[in-house]
């Protein structure tokens, strides 16, 4: 007999859930929301520096993510983002730009299991993917920062990312003829830090790639054929595992902060490291699993190396922790179960991030 699916996966994310009847409501408010939003921007900014809204591309059934009214996504500030991320200008000894730490192709990681700033030096977490941010509610391990414009503010000044104080970035950019120009084009004045954040927190936010078979087939019950046998397997067994206890929703995560006991004692406290509480030591924010396959080394500091590691992992049981989550116990799966784990794992992927499509692409810059 072939494999069914035995049980549905939890999500704790309405538009998921309902996504084939919610989509299309969603999708003309969202889609009148933001002409308003972008009709009222370019009216604000006057006649001179008119720029056109950027249309996000959402799969049908995923809402449209929360862009902040003080600054919408139009196409000359996704531009200059998409410019500054690609370019090591940003650096202090101009070697290093936000894409070598996130690439595309690699789903905006690095491959890394730690990644390598300015001079050398080693970070101290793997780099994450940057993939569907947009959607996200909060940013870093700690989850201490609540938006993209204000993270963008921290590569920079790390001293094992890019090392250059935000005065020395910003009289760079003013006076680079090419960047100067671009952004008195957008926000008609000269460049300030405010004005650096929005285009790189705008360009980010059109990363988006959430459109892969998982979401087909939780979407549609009376889907055949979307999954082979051994991926329905693998869904199954990452219910009956509770692995959707904490990986759910249509980005595969609820942001929860868990110890998942993949140490006894860990050097890097995790949210603990924010909070000073104990019981929140070795706790990290669950990440999402979209584009899986594409992000190894895997875990906050890259420990495990592929997608069988980390099912290995999950099937020991983890460490003894006292933080540890009481849904992290040992498994005992065979062989074949384990690959069928790994198998429904690669659903996850956007195709699009294969085929490198043009915004993922890294644009060839041309000062002057
Ligand atoms: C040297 C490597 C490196 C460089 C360069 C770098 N990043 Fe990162 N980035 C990281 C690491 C590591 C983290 C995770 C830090 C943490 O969780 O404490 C991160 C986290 C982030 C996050 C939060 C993601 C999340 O899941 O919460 C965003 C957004 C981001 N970086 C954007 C940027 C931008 C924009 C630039 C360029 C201005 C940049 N990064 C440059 C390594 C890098
Ligand atoms: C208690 C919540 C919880 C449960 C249950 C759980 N995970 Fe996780 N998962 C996490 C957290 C938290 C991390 C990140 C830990 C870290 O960075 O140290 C993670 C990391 C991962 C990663 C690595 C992602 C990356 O980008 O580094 C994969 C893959 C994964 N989990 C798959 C699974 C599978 C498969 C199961 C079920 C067998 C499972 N998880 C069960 C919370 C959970």
């Amino acid at each position: 007999m072939s494999p069914q699916r035995r049980r549905d996966a939890k999500y704790n994310d309405e538009e998921f859930s309902s996504r084939l009847r919610a989509s299309v409501v969603k999708c003309c408010i969202s889609t009148i929301l933001s002409a308003l939003l972008a009709g009222l921007f370019l009216f604000s900014c006057g006649k001179k520096y008119q720029d056109k809204e950027f249309e996000l591309n959402i799969p049908p059934g995923f809402s449209q993510p929360n862009i902040p009214n003080d600054n919408p996504l139009t196409e000359k500030k996704v531009e200059l983002g998409q410019l500054l991320f690609f370019d090591p200008i940003l650096s202090d000894d101009s070697t290093i730009s936000c894409a070598s730490c996130h690439v595309p192709e690699l789903a905006f990681t690095d491959g890394r299991k730690l990644p390598l700033g300015i001079k050398g030096n080693l970070g101290n977490r793997n780099s994450p993917s940057l993939v569907n941010v947009a959607y996200y509610p909060y940013f870093f391990a700690e989850g201490k920062v609540n938006n993209l414009e204000t993270q963008a503010l921290a590569p920079g000044l790390h001293s094992s990312e890019m090392g250059t104080e935000m005065r020395k970035m910003i009289y760079r950019l003013r006076n680079n003829s090419f960047y100067s120009k671009k952004f008195k084009d957008v926000f008609g004045e000269e460049v300030d830090v405010k004005h650096f954040v929005y285009v790189l927190a705008c360009y980010e936010r059109t990363l988006i790639a959430c459109n892969n078979r998982y979401a087909e087939f939780i979407g549609n019950l009376n889907a055949t054929g979307v999954f082979s046998e051994e991926e329905i397997d693998g869904y199954n067994l990452f219910v009956e595992n509770d692995c959707d206890e904490c990986h759910t929703g249509s980005l595969m995560t609820d942001f929860s902060f868990q110890n998942i006991g993949l140490y006894e004692w860990y050097d890097d406290p995790g949210l603990a490291r924010a909070t000073d509480l104990p019981g929140d030591s070795g706790k990290f924010k669950t990440p999402t699993l979209l584009n899986v396959e594409y992000t190894a080394p895997y875990m906050h500091d890259g420990s495990l190396a592929s997608l069988e590691e980390v099912v290995e992992f999950y099937n020991s049981g983890g460490k003894a922790h006292k933080n540890k989550s009481e849904f992290i116990k040992p498994l005992n799966l065979t062989d074949i179960e384990k690959k069928s784990l790994v198998s429904f794992l690669k659903t996850l992927t956007d195709d699009d991030l294969k085929n490198k499509n043009g915004i993922f692409k890294k644009p060839t810059l041309k000062y002057n």
